[in-house]
């Protein structure tokens, strides 16, 4: 027995050696990082994701420096840090870096067709195609900006059927959102009440909170054995379905309908786009209209819905800058109506809207990318195909960038004459190639929600309530603690 064991123990143990060896060399290519341990590796260091928020990822950089590695198992996700290095990343490589990371997670969803999670030709087209039906959209004889004008007004009736009395401003603020992105996308809004958009809402938020959860970097690194096991993962893939089956249901009911007149939304153009291309290379078709449709829904909805809750919630525990804001409002407008335009003469707004979007940035890992070929940066090499995340959390509260970083302060955004000053920092708000395609209507949409309902009311804190948490929950984006808040009228004199 002893004869045949010890040969065989021999064995195994070179043959481990050469694992380690080859693991060991194959990880040299990328930019060091925490250890990297075999089945799990970095993993240990951001402690499985339990528990991950945007202070974890923060701390690694000041130990491991701007460009590191950090493995999620056998897959690397090279991470960037400070403002030189993401710059150099984003703007500076923008074409290495315009891929878009396939995983096992997103081809289990089977996303991939439409503009977040596509690549090459297909993401061009679509791409191209998004840019140029909305800005066709926007500028139409129905403007967006009218538009947006009519959801601002109907959200400050729905805060005043509260009376002023404590809620929870969430659904409204989805909703309201969502009706500005249904009516590019579908032509039609949805009723606060509607089946079918509540639905929609939470499968999103389930959707957006399995990310970077445990369920999320367990199914990537099992990825066979999850796909056999029931848990949240298999729950997203059915309000991923029903994401879909609501796309799908436009679309059908857009094709009955679109010979009767002329395209009015994004749905109608897409189909007309469809027709018209009708070659092989081409990569419009129904799915990825759906895919699109998701997409869009999610950027333009749920991340624009965030910021305008973080915006409500941070005004609410800070009385003082919301009257400074109506004073400048009342001095430069008087009772005039408010339109985009006017943010140019209103700084001290301005600089408020913009501090709250870099104190609580909501998109905090920046967006991920993947290189499209061998890339250096800083002194370090990226292979090929490598995850690349840029840290922009750390690039908002870097203490040399910013006066008072932890703070929320907008005088970051002003000059001491009080102008509003453009910050670098916040060029890379999706930067380069995947830069946000709707960062314009956004800015409008935010910009006159919050004026028409500062203007309308005074937003205060729950009778006996002290302080509404500005803790975060961490998914994929941050989201505030469920939380109400009053919106008490304004007096009706001015
Ligand atoms: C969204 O639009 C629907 C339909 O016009 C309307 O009933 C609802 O009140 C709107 N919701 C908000 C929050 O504006």
């Amino acid at each position: 027995m002893v004869a045949i064991q010890e040969p065989l123990s021999a064995l195994l143990a070179i043959l481990l050696l050469l694992y380690l060896m080859k693991r060991w060399w194959s990880h040299q290519r990328y930019p060091p990082g925490p250890l990297s341990l075999p089945i799990i590796g970095g993993l240990w260091r951001i402690r499985f994701g339990i528990g991950l928020n945007e202070r974890t990822i923060n701390k690694m950089s000041k130990q491991y420096g701007n460009v590191y590695t950090l493995w999620l198992g056998d897959m690397p996700i090279v991470l960037l840090s400070g403002f030189e290095t993401v710059k150099e990343g984003l703007i500076g490589h923008s074409e290495e870096l315009s891929g878009k990371g396939s995983s096992p997670y997103v081809t289990f969803i089977k996303r991939g067709k439409g503009i977040t999670f596509s690549n090459g030709d297909l993401w061009k087209q679509q791409r191209r195609f998004a840019v140029v039906t909305m800005r066709k959209l926007g500028t139409g004889r129905k403007s967006m900006e009218s538009q947006i004008e009519v959801d601002a007004q109907k959200l400050v009736e729905i805060f005043a059927c509260e009376k002023g009395q404590p809620f929870d401003p969430a659904l409204p603020i989805i909703n309201s959102v969502s009706n500005v992105t249904c009516n590019m996308l579908f032509g039609h809004r949805f009723p606060l009440e509607d089946e079918n958009f509540k639905e929609l809402v939470d499968s999103i938020e389930f959707i957006t909170k399995f990310g970077g959860s445990l369920g999320h970097i367990l199914f990537e690194l099992f990825p066979w054995i999850m796909k056999r096991l029931p848990g949240p993962h298999m729950k997203v893939l059915e309000r991923t379905k029903i994401m879909l089956s609501l796309g799908k249901k436009e679309i059908l009911k857009h094709k009955e309908e679109l010979s009767s007149h002329e395209p009015q939304d994004f749905i109608d153009y897409y189909l007309l786009h469809i027709e018209k291309k009708k070659d092989p290379t081409s990569t419009f078709d129904e799915d990825s209209l759906d895919d699109c449709i998701s997409d869009l829904f999610i950027a333009g909805t749920h991340v624009s819905a965030l910021f305008m809750q973080w915006a409500i919630l941070l005004l609410t525990n800070r009385p003082d800058i919301q009257d400074k804001i109506i004073k400048e409002i009342d001095d430069v407008l008087g009772s005039s109506s408010i339109c985009y335009e006017d943010h140019k003469q209103l700084p001290y707004t301005n600089a408020v809207f913009h501090e709250i979007m870099r104190y609580r940035f909501v998109v905090f890992m920046g967006i991920g990318r993947q290189t499209t070929k061998d890339v250096n940066i800083g002194r370090y090499f990226i292979p090929k195909e490598t995850v690349v995340i840029p840290d922009m959390y750390d690039i908002f509260y870097d203490p040399q960038h910013w006066e008072t970083p932890e703070e929320f302060n907008p005088n970051h955004f002003l000059d001491k004459d009080g102008n509003f000053i453009t910050r670098k920092e916040f060029l890379l708000f999706g930067a380069g190639a995947r830069a946000c395609l709707g960062e314009h209507m956004g800015r409008m949409q935010h910009f006159l929600f919050l004026t028409s309902l500062l203007k309308a009311f005074h937003l205060q804190l729950p009778p006996g309530v002290k302080e509404l948490s500005e803790e975060t929950v961490v998914g994929m984006f941050l989201t505030p603690k469920p939380h109400k808040i009053c919106a008490v009228p304004r007096e009706s004199s001015s």
